[in-house]
């Protein structure tokens, strides 16, 4: 709900409220955002009083001795006038002064939704709430207009500025930030998700006690570096108590989160695109956008954070016919046989993979140009006709043939110096005329800022989707920036070049998911070096990271869940050793970590044993089973050890959950373990399961000597050929039990191995050992009937035994 009462606004979401008014010099001072609260008539107890500015600082003017602005709670604060932390917004003009003081001119209530000339932005199906406030500079006929959106259901508030130039001289804005946040005390940590190729979305806390912590990407993309998703929180907050905010940015390129301490010991925030290198020059009557700042605030915890952010992505970023639908099982080509594909190999590894219940097969890199390796062929998007003698038609028929789906990879933005396209157009690449350039995987990036090579890529990327029946696309992005500069911009608007690319990029993207509303595109930047809200706002769904790893997964889609829904992270199961860590984990990890994402094969299944494909058709069925609930319930993070995660998914009406427990490191002393439940009503019974698990007896190694009537050396082929024929059953675990059981006290799980004795009463966790765990609601009868059954067989297992 917006209201605007006696200059007082108000923004109440169903349990927030974000309140600001405007003082008497013309500025929006910020008063509140926390727990939704009701105003009464006594309003000025919510303000800070000002009777005197302290010691050396500046007042405002002279009319406002009393106020300094470096003092103020600002809604967006500027350079010049005695305001000395990081501003909302810079701007140098025409005499070169670089004082600003914008000031409040009008304001309108619209049910509008955020309409961006270059940008994308969030949308609201059922009624919008936007609250449009203009500023204007004293002295300058320029505009900065904020925007507000109330997404009520989901406690979400968002922000965006423009700022437009209004005289016949130029102007040059240094900076123009999304979102500023002033708090009342600097008692917080921020959290932010930073980390390298691979090793994505590493969660950091930090406390801020004085001076400044900046959060920002300046490599060209948002970053595996430093994602644009932080969160604010109060001391001892955790997954279910305490206070926090969660901040994200509907932008790809360059950005920045900055909170510091002020003189007067309270956090200030600001977010938006990142200062460092920007300049953009407006012209009479142009305008420049600020992206979009996302902005939540839990009273309960990151999980009911994750929460509203996951609800707002889901509702509000991520749209199209792939929205609420759950996505395909597939199977990529890339880690199977890297560039060394061909229509026969691919074929193969796609039969397999419609023998274990994958639903789409994706040709990965390597089909188009030479492209043998990657130092060719970026830019020439042209079928290899030696690989695919049947060109993308062929290829894709085939597959349909096999009663798959069909997808395949692209990677627009860039082009091979061994390329056509760089011989023919060597202007329209990004590279700074007459000096060395730095390299980056042997590829240039091409410049987006030019409209005429935005028109090439729509075209081309036309052409190559409608080659064939394709279902999916994988659009790629494999290098950062350097060497910036646009052969296509004058000299003076270089500083505007990394932001324009995201312009370009934007446009592109846009008109091809509009030409091909059916295909379901997945981003990608070697894994996660552009896992953003912009990039939700046209693909769905993001390849989160190239590293396939279990362990390593554990903790990269953790990260990403603090901010994103599980529907928006695609994650695969690969083969073993581990391409990227070399490591061993058993299958059934990389299926159970992977499960809690968009589910994806990414391994040569023509070399699998006879088990491990058995192994994958039962994961397949099983995630077709329970994706609805992965993709679109509420994800929940268990505070454990450092050597134990949990997770689970609840349905939205809570009658089925899903619920995995991986653990690190084997520790025979801990063979005691409790699987505790989220999200379920504490008033129904559910039935409580687990996947069952067959064991190899390799697991068990040498010790099989002491089951085995004769010596069975390590790896012997007799151990290789009892290994074969002889399965063991996992455990079971199978109860009826009430939600309030299952959240509070948890299940106590059959006792884990611990050196001694095996059997389906007891529980095998290796190393990167983990479970997952089902609950179902179940009726009172039901679950009578049901518990009869559990004791009958409970009865005849103990009388076989006898
Ligand atoms: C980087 C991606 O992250 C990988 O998954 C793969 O598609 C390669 N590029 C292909 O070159």
């Amino acid at each position: 709900m917006i209201r605007v009462n006696n200059n007082l606004f108000e923004l109440h979401t169903l349990n927030t409220s974000y309140l600001f008014r405007l003082t008497k010099t013309g500025h929006l001072e910020h008063l509140h955002y926390n727990k939704r609260i009701a105003l009464d008539d006594n309003d000025d107890a919510l303000w800070e009083k000002h009777a005197f500015v302290g010691g050396n600082q500046c007042s405002y003017n002279k009319d406002n001795l009393n106020i300094s602005m470096d003092e103020m709670r600002l809604e967006c604060s500027s350079t010049g006038k005695g305001d000395y932390r990081e501003p909302f917004v810079e701007v140098v003009y025409p005499n070169g002064s670089r004082t600003s003081d914008f000031v409040f001119e009008s304001y309108e209530i619209l049910e509008t939704n955020p309409a961006f000339k270059t940008l994308p932005g969030s949308y609201n199906e059922a009624k919008p709430e936007h609250l449009k406030i203009v500023l204007k500079e004293k002295y300058y006929d320029v505009k900065l207009i904020l925007h507000y959106f109330v997404y009520e259901e989901c406690d979400v508030i968002t922000r965006s500025s423009e700022i437009i130039n209004n005289m016949d001289e130029e102007i040059r804005v240094e900076r123009l930030m999304s979102a500023m946040i002033d708090y009342d005390d600097k008692e917080f940590g921020i959290t932010t998700f930073n980390g390298s190729w691979a090793n994505e979305m590493n969660r950091h806390e930090v406390n801020i006690s004085a001076g400044k912590f900046v959060n920002s990407s300046v490599n060209g993309t948002s970053s595996n570096r430093a994602n644009p998703f932080v969160m604010l929180s109060r001391k001892r907050c955790n997954q279910g108590h305490g206070g926090c905010y969660g901040f994200n940015l509907i932008y790809s390129g360059n950005h920045a989160e900055i909170a510091e301490v002020s003189i007067r010991e309270k956090l200030r925030f600001v977010s938006g695109i990142n200062p460092q290198g920007f300049s953009y020059i407006l012209s009479k009557g142009d305008c420049l956008e600020a992206p979009e700042a996302v902005m939540t605030y839990s009273s309960s915890g990151y999980n009911r954070l994750s929460h509203n952010m996951h609800d707002f992505v889901r509702n509000h970023i991520v749209r199209g016919k792939w929205k609420n639908k759950v996505r395909p099982v597939l199977l990529n080509s890339w880690e199977a046989s890297y560039f060394n594909i061909s229509e026969h190999s691919l074929l193969k590894l796609a039969k397999e993979g419609k023998n274990v219940g994958i639903e789409m097969f994706v040709m990965d890199d390597g089909w188009f140009g030479e492209r043998n390796d990657d130092s060719s062929s970026l830019g020439d998007w042209d079928v290899n006709l030696k690989k695919l003698p049947g060109g993308i038609k062929g290829i894709s028929e085939k597959i349909n043939n096999l009663g798959l789906d069909f997808g395949l990879w692209v990677e627009p933005e860039m082009v091979n110096q061994k390329s056509n396209l760089y011989n023919e157009h060597p202007e329209w690449v990004m590279e700074i005329p007459g000096r060395d350039q730095s390299e980056g995987r042997n590829q240039r990036i091409l410049d987006l800022c030019n409209p005429a090579v935005q028109e090439f890529l729509i075209e081309k990327m036309t052409e190559v989707f409608s080659s064939g029946n394709v279902s999916y696309v994988k659009w790629d992005m494999n290098r950062n920036f350097s060497d910036v500069y646009s052969k296509y911009l004058g000299k003076d608007n270089q500083g505007e070049v990394a932001h324009r690319y995201i312009i370009g990029l934007y446009n592109v993207m846009s008109e091809l998911v509009s030409r091909f509303p059916d295909i379901l595109f997945e981003g990608c930047a070697s894994g996660g070096n552009r896992f953003d809200l912009g990039i939700l706002c046209y693909f769905p769904q993001i390849w989160a990271s190239d590293n396939t790893d279990a362990l390593c997964r554990t903790k990269i889609q953790e990260g990403y869940s603090y901010g994103y829904p599980l529907s928006t992270i695609s994650a695969h199961v690969s083969s073993h050793k581990n391409h990227q860590t070399l490591r061993d984990t058993p299958i059934e990890s990389r299926f159970n970590v992977a499960s809690f994402g968009v589910l994806g094969y990414e391994c040569n299944l023509c070399d699998m044993s006879k088990e491990d494909l058995e192994a994958i058709k039962a994961q397949t069925e099983h995630y077709k089973k329970w994706r609805e609930t992965i993709l679109f319930g509420d994800f929940y993070r268990r505070e454990e050890n450092d050597n134990k995660i949990t997770w689970s998914v609840t349905s939205k009406d809570k009658t089925k959950s899903m619920g995995i427990i991986f653990q690190k490191l084997v520790n025979p002393g801990q063979t005691s373990e409790k699987f505790k439940a989220s999200g379920l009503a504490g008033d129904k019974l559910y039935h409580f399961y687990n996947r069952k698990m067959k064991i190899n007896v390799k697991e068990f190694g040498e010790l099989i000597n002491t089951m085995a009537p004769i010596h069975v050396r390590q790896d012997s082929l007799l151990h290789n050929i009892i290994a074969k024929f002889v399965k063991l059953d996992g455990e079971t675990e199978d109860y009826i039990v009430n939600g309030a059981t299952l959240c509070s006290n948890g299940i106590h799980l059959k006792q884990g191995f611990g050196a001694t004795g095996f059997s389906d009463e007891v529980r095998l966790y290796q190393d990167f050992g983990s479970r997952i765990y089902m609950m179902e609601e179940i009726s009172e009868d039901d679950a009578k009937a049901y518990k009869d059954k559990i004791r009958e067989k409970k009865e005849e297992k103990i009388e076989n035994r006898e």
